[in-house]
């Protein structure tokens, strides 16, 4: 039985969950209850087995996230701010989660709303998305990880522009630079994302998760440590009953069946 959120919608269709932020009246603009609600989400997917990967997406179809909510910097104090950004951290709820998070972006990306989809692991565009970190044009930076996830993705000429300009980009520009793996139609965008996730959520779960901890550490590390810690998160797939039943599946010509196991 999911709780129910004032600033979102939680839906299951089979093993995804779709998170999706419900403000389009204010661009789905993040303000504390939802980065509260939006965190929480994440806490009871996390320990629910019947969900493999989770899909984030904005209400609407203007925008997925236009970032933080300006409303709430008005007279706020650097104190106020930094406990509201340690204390409530969406961007630190969707990097150590398990399982593959999804932005579906279906509109404005801005600001903290780039910084969330920069936080997941696959982002898939509409071809009306457009994306940027334009804090600057309001005397302030990013800080809910742009600096060092855009740049660790787009590479450091790019986030400069991005960032020092405050430009916003349309999808296709976004795709060119390799911010998003994919730009669609709007009709074709939540089938899209649906395709990716229904795939990797048939696969096994603990090799999933392996694998994508093995990923993060790639932007973490050097490549030494990183190599290392590949072969330690492969051998631990052995301790698995998901290897026995892959590796007999092949053998045997039929389709593996998974049990997280
Ligand atoms: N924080 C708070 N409110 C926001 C918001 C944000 N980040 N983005 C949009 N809104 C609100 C607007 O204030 C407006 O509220 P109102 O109807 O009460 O006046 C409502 O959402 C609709 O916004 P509007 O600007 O009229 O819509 P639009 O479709 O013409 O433009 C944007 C959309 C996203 C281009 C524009 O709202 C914008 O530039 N937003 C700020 C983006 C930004 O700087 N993000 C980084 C924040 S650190």
């Amino acid at each position: 039985m999911s709780q129910s959120f004032e600033t979102l919608l939680l839906e299951r269709r089979g093993r995804v969950a779709i998170i999706t932020i419900n403000r389009p009246e204010k661009r789905n603009a993040l303000n504390i209850k939802t980065r509260e609600e939006g965190a929480a989400a994440l806490e009871e997917l996390r320990g629910d087995d019947s969900v493999g990967v989770v899909v984030i997406t904005g209400a609407g179809d203007k925008a997925f996230i236009a970032g933080a909510d300006i409303a709430e910097f008005a007279g706020r104090t650097a104190l106020a701010q930094r406990a509201v950004m340690v204390g409530r951290s969406l961007f630190t709820a969707f990097d150590t989660f398990p399982k593959p998070i999804i932005a579906m972006v279906n509109g404005y990306c801005l600001g903290g709303g780039c910084e969330v989809a920069l936080a997941c692991d696959i982002r898939i565009a509409s071809e009306t998305a457009s994306f940027g970190q334009p804090e600057i044009n309001l005397g302030i930076m990013p800080g809910g990880g742009g600096t060092q996830r855009l740049t660790r993705l787009v590479g450091e000429g790019k986030a400069m522009e991005l960032i020092l300009t405050g430009e916003i980009i349309d999808a296709r520009t976004a795709f060119e630079i390799g911010l998003v793996n994919h730009v669609v139609p709007p009709d074709q965008l939540e089938a899209k994302t649906m395709d990716i996730a229904n795939r990797i959520a048939e696969k096994g779960p603990v090799s999933v998760a392996l694998a994508k901890e093995a990923i993060k550490i790639a932007s973490r590390s050097n490549l030494d440590e990183g190599l290392r810690r590949e072969v330690d998160l492969f051998s631990l797939c052995f301790s698995t009953e998901d290897k026995d039943e892959g590796v007999n599946a092949f053998l045997e010509k039929r389709k593996p069946v998974f049990k997280g196991k």
